[in-house]
């Protein structure tokens, strides 16, 4: 509850209080007035409180007067109860406002409490202010020996009080709080949004609104994935027998552990769960950090086993009836292999003075690669040892700043990127994200070298982009600026160092 709210309920409890209070206080007087002066200027004189005086010898009797005193009197005995019970409730409200407002937004804890609390203290003032005006009435004979009250009672509020109890039961016991995902068999699975005495609010994954009654969910047996708990998941998935399991299991927990939601406190695990007939049937179990959205990060974890799949050549294993064999020489697909490549590089400014020759040396070796939306390229202080050349698709150059990482640049089509690490040897000065689905060409150093050696026009223009790039990092990072700036000469020497070019 914010300090607003409470301000607004102090002044509401306040000014009601104080009108009840100021009311209940002129009922005596008001009652004291009726007698005294208001009824008996028409002959109605009273003895004492509520009491008629006999009638004068000379008036005719009315008879009908001791019933419309005895009506008055209960009038106002009622009103003094109404008014009275009126501010029990506007104190108990407000009073438990304060003790437990602040803990319901969290655990919701407090609401049944509450409720329970305020109705044995309204029953309990209830008795106290009847018992004062009605004192020959004994309240404690009339409830506990009316055994047809007591059944009439029992069979009115049977559910609301099967309710109650279960309602206590539930939070004596806390199987679930608010903010946990629960399943009930045939009902449903959601997050939990509220629980009262009357039951539970569960908000289901399609948004809608699961009330469920205490009475009713005791009877269940529910799964509950408590909100600050690591829940895990199991997603399957197969692969052709062809495949290595090792490099699968690799690959698949190389995959999920980066994906999105998933734990970094535990590590994914992939096993075979059987030898099937159409190939391995694997599971990979992770563990999440938000329960609630398991089915998004299901989904994702999928999507990530897929990409990871079609980079390093592992097939998924499919039930097939028809079986098309396509004749296809070896040769002429790595032929369309290479000058889909070469294509690709001729369009690449900074591989403009190669020859013919050269780019199609440099296809031969270089590999084409696909990142999903998200997925990191190369990773901020891990080794390299090749460049990529985008063909498809754009990427997010990103470095630490203070806590968090920050884009610093965003590279598309036919750019480069790698290259720092390829050419000087040191780190991994940024990590690069693919920014929607991207294609990119992995070139190594091996393949790079024999290039280098014949265009020294090709070292010194990449050069001058590491530079540029240098620059622009040194300028975010202003300390390694004042102490290091080894210009263009320097990267340009670092880089024939390195490939041992003279
Ligand atoms: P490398 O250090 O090997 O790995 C991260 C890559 O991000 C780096 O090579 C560059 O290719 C690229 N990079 C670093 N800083 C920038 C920048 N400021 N602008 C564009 N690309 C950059």
């Amino acid at each position: 509850m914010s300090a607003s709210e409470l301000q607004r309920k102090a002044l509401f409890f306040i000014v009601f209080g104080s009108i009840v209070v100021a009311v209940l206080a002129t009922v005596p007087f008001f009652e004291h007035w009726i007698q005294s002066v208001f009824l008996p200027q028409f002959g109605w004189n009273f003895s004492g409180p509520w009491q008629l005086a006999p009638p004068e010898a000379s008036a005719p009797p009315d008879m009908m007067a001791p019933t419309y005193v005895a009506l008055l009197e209960h009038f106002f005995r009622l009103l003094k109860i109404i008014l009275a019970m009126a501010l029990v409730i506007t104190v108990v409200r407000f009073v438990t406002h304060v003790l437990f407002g602040r803990a319901q937004g969290k655990r919701e804890i407090g609401s049944l409490i509450r409720t329970v609390l305020s109705i044995v203290i309204y029953i309990i003032a209830f008795a106290i202010i009847f018992q004062a005006q009605y004192p020959s009435v004994n309240l404690g004979s009339l409830f506990a020996g009316s055994a047809i009250f007591g059944i009439v009672v029992g069979l009115a509020l049977q559910d609301t009080l099967g309710n109650l109890f279960a309602g206590i039961a539930l939070q004596a016991d806390q199987p679930f709080l608010v903010g946990d995902v629960v399943n009930i068999p045939n009902r449903g699975t959601g997050v939990v949004e509220s629980v009262s005495w009357r039951g539970v609010k569960i908000r289901t994954f399609q948004n809608k609104l699961l009330l469920i009654s205490n009475s009713v969910l005791g009877k269940e047996s529910i799964e509950v994935g408590p909100k600050g708990n690591l829940n895990a998941r199991i997603v399957n998935f197969s692969t052709l027998y062809a495949n290595s399991p090792a490099k699968t299991v690799q690959v698949v927990r190389d995959a999920v552990r980066v994906a999105e939601n998933v734990s970094q406190k535990i590590r994914p695990i992939v096993r075979i769960r059987n030898l099937g007939e159409g190939g391995l049937e694997w599971e990979v179990k992770y563990w999440l950090d938000d329960y609630s959205k398991y089915n998004d990060t299901d989904a994702l974890v999928r999507q990530r086993i897929w990409y990871a799949f079609q980079r390093e050549k592992i097939e998924f294993s499919y039930p097939t009836r028809t079986i098309h064999v396509e004749t296809k020489p070896q040769e002429a697909a790595f032929d369309d292999r290479i000058n889909t490549v070469t294509e690709r590089l001729n369009n690449i400014t900074i591989f403009a003075p190669l020859s013919d020759e050269e780019t199609a040396r440099l296809a031969k070796s270089a590999r084409i690669r696909v990142y999903a939306p998200g997925e990191a390229i190369v990773r901020m202080g891990q080794e390299g040892n090749s460049m990529f050349v985008i063909t498809r698709g754009s990427v997010d150059v990103q470095v630490l700043q203070g806590t968090s990482m920050k884009v610093v640049n965003r590279l598309r089509e036919n750019d480069f990127f790698g290259e720092m690490s390829l050419l000087t040897g040191e780190p991994r000065t940024a990590t690069v994200v693919a920014a929607e689905e991207t294609e990119v060409l992995r070139i190594n150093k091996t393949a790079i070298k024999p290039i280098f050696e014949a265009n020294p026009e090709l070292v010194k223009a990449i050069s001058e982009m590491v530079e540029e790039r240098r620059e622009l990092l040194r300028n975010l990072n202003e300390e390694s600026s004042e102490t290091e700036k080894p210009g263009e000469r320097r990267v340009l020497s670092s880089i024939k160092r390195f490939f041992g070019l003279r």
